[in-house]
């Protein structure tokens, strides 16, 4: 089978080269996808030519697709199956290729109702997004009982501010915090707020844009309010600074998606790094309290986000597809390296890939 490796030319610029490879066999709980459609991340661009990617590498992430074949311990899954799966970064098998590898605990059933092109939106990042919201800052699951005794049907009065709303991270947040009946939700976007205000995923946007006064938006917002919880999905300093100057310093917590500074925050608030990896395995150094914990998270999520997606409850996330397959993925990760996607996530179809 054909897979495209990439690493860094001059200028930190994404060049990519294609290789014949065997089409991998799975082992005991991994599923063999034949991938359809591979999505795109951040990660893809910013890992490769050095560290665990020193050579040419093959670094998606994002799979989309027909279950091909199953390893022996594989239970949920068989061939034929349309699926969508996250699979291990750093490892070989990714989806920038033919078939790809994922373990079956983060993979899902794609319903009818969604595309394979959505699909390839939904593994990583929604995966980032739970983690964070309900793993380390313990918010309550949208299928956990409502407390507001006014309204106790899925109703939860926590306010939770969310940074960068209109990351595909961010935004799949508000999307859970909507479903976990959360509010007020208070969100932090820019110019691509339309898909925040498409879908009502936020009670109060507030424009990160040449904005001093982000704290004080946020304290209006919350109308007198303790404020608990809150979740980066951009976290480049100061972004949380203004958050953590409205956090409780009552049993506030506050995480982000990369690492943030000394990770030091105003008011003596301690950064709580929310890392996608700790679905699979520990990563040094990013953190890792409890990768078993989260492994069984990350199954129990997956199966959630089937039904979520097949109830219309979940919608993914809007999507470009690139033009000639994966022969298209460099242009596009080189335009996400340049900070030129907005609101938007790449995805290539495999079969649009020239010479397959
Ligand atoms: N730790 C983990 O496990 C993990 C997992 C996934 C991603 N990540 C990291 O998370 C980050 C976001 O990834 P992503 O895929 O969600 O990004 P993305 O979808 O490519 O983000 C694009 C959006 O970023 C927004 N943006 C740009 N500058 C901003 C700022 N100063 N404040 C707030 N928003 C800003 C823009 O919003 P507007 O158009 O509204 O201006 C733009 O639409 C990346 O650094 C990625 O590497 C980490």
């Amino acid at each position: 089978m054909k897979e495209l490796r990439l690493t860094k030319g001059s200028d930190n610029v994404v060049v990519g080269e294609f290789a014949d490879v065997e089409k991998p066999t799975p082992k005991d709980d991994q599923v063999l996808i034949k991938v359809v459609v591979t999505g795109t991340n951040p990660k893809d661009w910013k890992y490769i030519g050095a560290g665990k990617q020193p050579r040419p590498f093959n670094s998606g992430d994002d799979i989309a697709g027909i279950v091909e074949a199953v390893g022996p311990k594989v239970l949920d899954f068989k061939p034929g199956d349309r699926v969508a799966a996250f699979h291990v970064m750093h490892d070989p098998h990714g989806s920038f290729a033919e078939y790809a590898i994922a373990p079956a605990h983060t993979t899902f059933i794609v319903p009818p109702n969604i595309s394979f092109e959505e699909a390839a939106t939904i593994p990583l990042v929604a995966l980032t997004s739970a983690i964070g919201l309900y793993q380390e800052l313990g918010l309550p699951t949208p299928w956990a009982r409502g407390t507001d005794p006014h309204n106790p049907k899925g109703r939860n009065p926590i306010p939770i501010v969310i940074y960068g709303g209109t990351t595909s991270v961010g935004l799949t947040a508000l999307k859970f915090a909507r479903l976990s009946g959360l509010y007020p939700i208070i969100t932090i976007a820019g110019g691509s707020r339309d898909i925040i205000e498409k879908d009502n995923l936020a009670d109060v946007i507030i424009d990160y844009r040449n904005n001093p006064n982000i704290a004080d938006e946020i304290r209006k917002a919350l109308n007198g309010q303790e404020l608990k919880h809150a979740f980066d999905g951009f976290a480049e300093p100061p972004t949380s600074d203004p958050i953590a100057e409205v956090l409780s310093t009552n049993g506030g917590k506050i995480s982000g998606i990369l690492p943030y500074g000394d990770g030091k925050l105003p008011n003596g608030h301690k950064w709580k790094m929310t890392y996608v990896g700790s679905a699979h395995k520990v990563y040094p150094p990013f953190p890792a309290d409890d990768v078993e914990v989260d492994k069984e998270f990350a199954y129990v999520f997956s199966r959630y986000l089937t039904r979520a997606l097949e109830q219309g409850k979940f919608k993914p996330h809007p999507h470009e597809v690139l033009k000639g397959g994966l022969g298209g993925i460099v242009e596009g990760l080189n335009r996400l390296r340049e900070g030129k996607v907005k609101g938007s996530k790449l995805v290539a179809r495999i079969g649009d890939t020239e010479g397959l």
